[in-house]
C-alpha cells in the first residue's frame, strides 16, 4: 500500500497535491469542487486589504508552450472574502489563505483576518511579477521579506508559507531571509516575467504589456529553483510550475519539494488532473518499489 501523506512543517496533508493560487479559487463553490477531487488543499486567490479590479483586458492569453497572464491581483478585499472562506466545508482538505500587501502593517491585518476566517495556513504572495507596489516589488528585498514574515509570525499561530519569484538574481538568499523570519515553508515558483507582441499590430497583446508565464514551459525553471533552495534552507518547500503529469510531481519531489501546487495544469486537463496525478504517482511508486512519498523528497541531491 503506497502512502502519499506528507507534512509541511506541522500541516499534515493526505497527499502532496495542492491547488495553486489564481485559478478556480475566487469563490467557495469552485474551491469545494477542487477539494472533492483528490486535492489535499486549496490556496485562495491572493487577497488584499481593499477591492481591486486588476489590470484592463486583455489579461490572459494562451501561447504555444504556456499561458501568459497579467490579472493585476483582482480581488474583493479581505472583508468581503471572509464569507467565501466560511462557506467551504474543509472536511475534505485544507485551506491556505493567500494574501498580498504593500507593507508590514497590511500583511499583519490581512493575516489576522485570514486566521479568524478559519484558514489552516497562510501563503504570503511576495512574488506577483506585474502589480505596482506589491508582490515582487517588495519580494526581491531580503530585509523586507524578513520583516514581513517576522511580523506575520507574531500576529498569527497558523503556519506561514512564503511564495517567491524566479525573476530575481538569487532566490536562495530570499528563501533564507524568509526562513530566518520564521517562515514554515517556501513556495517556489511564481510565474516568469514574459511578453507577447502581435506582429500585425506591432503592439504587446496584454494591456499591461508584461505578464507572468506559466505552464509546461516553466517546469525546468521551477525544478532548478526548488533544487537550489533545498540546498540553502531546512524548512519544507512546495514546488509549483508546469505540472501536468505524475512524473512532473516525482521530479519536483526528487528536487526537494514536500508537496506541489497545480495551476495551469487545470487549464489543460480540467479539475480531474488531481485524480490523474494521484493515480500516476501511485503507479510510478509501485513500479519503482517506493511505499512512502516522503522517501523521495530530495533524493536527487544524494
Ligand atoms: C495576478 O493576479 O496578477 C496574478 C497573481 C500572481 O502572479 O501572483
Amino acid at each position: 500500500m503506497v502512502s502519499l501523506t506528507t507534512c509541511i512543517n506541522n500541516l499534515e496533508l493526505k497527499n502532496p497535491f495542492i491547488l495553486a493560487s489564481g485559478i478556480m479559487d475566487e469563490d467557495a463553490g469552485s474551491m469545494k469542487r477542487i477539494l472533492q477531487e483528490d486535492a489535499a488543499a486549496v490556496v485562495t486567490k491572493s487577497i488584499g486589504l481593499h477591492e481591486r479590479n486588476g489590470h484592463s483586458n486583455p489579461t490572459f492569453l494562451e501561447l504555444e508552450h504556456g499561458l501568459l497572464n497579467a490579472m493585476g491581483l483582482p480581488n474583493p478585499g479581505i472583508d468581503s472574502y471572509g464569507s467565501e472562506i466560511k462557506k467551504i466545508n474543509n472536511d475534505n482538505g485544507k485551506i491556505i489563505g493567500s494574501i498580498f500587501g504593500s507593507n508590514v502593517e497590511e500583511f499583519e491585518i490581512l493575516s489576522e483576518k485570514m486566521q479568524n476566517y478559519g484558514v489552516n495556513a497562510l501563503e504570503l504572495n511576495l512574488s506577483c511579477p506585474h502589480a505596482k507596489g506589491y508582490g515582487l516589488e517588495i519580494g526581491q528585498d531580503p530585509e523586507e521579506i524578513n520583516k514581513i514574515v517576522r511580523a506575520v509570525k507574531q500576529s498569527v499561530s497558523i503556519p506561514i508559507f512564503v511564495k517567491l519569484s524566479p525573476n530575481v538574481n538569487d532566490i536562495c538568499m530570499l528563501a533564507k531571509a524568509a526562513e530566518q523570519g520564521g517562515a514554515d515553508a517556501i513556495v517556489a515558483i511564481n510565474t516568469v516575467k514574459a511578453m507577447k507582441i502581435d506582429i500585425e499590430t506591432k503592439r504587446p497583446i496584454l494591456a499591461n504589456k508584461i505578464g507572468g508565464y506559466s505552464g509546461k514551459a516553466i517546469k525546468p525553471i521551477g525544478i532548478r529553483n526548488v533544487y537550489e533552495i533545498f540546498e540553502a534552507i531546512k524548512i519544507p518547500i512546495i514546488g509549483v510550475g508546469g505540472i501536468t503529469k505524475g512524473e512532473d510531481v516525482i521530479e519536483y519531489i526528487m528536487a526537494g519539494a514536500s508537496a506541489v501546487q497545480v495551476g495551469s495544469g487545470i487549464y489543460y486537463n480540467g479539475i480531474q488532473i488531481f485524480t490523474q496525478l494521484k493515480e500516476q504517482v501511485i503507479k510510478w511508486m509501485t513500479q519503482n518499489n517506493y511505499q512512502n512519498i516522503k522517501e523521495l523528497i530530495g533524493v536527487a541531491h544524494k
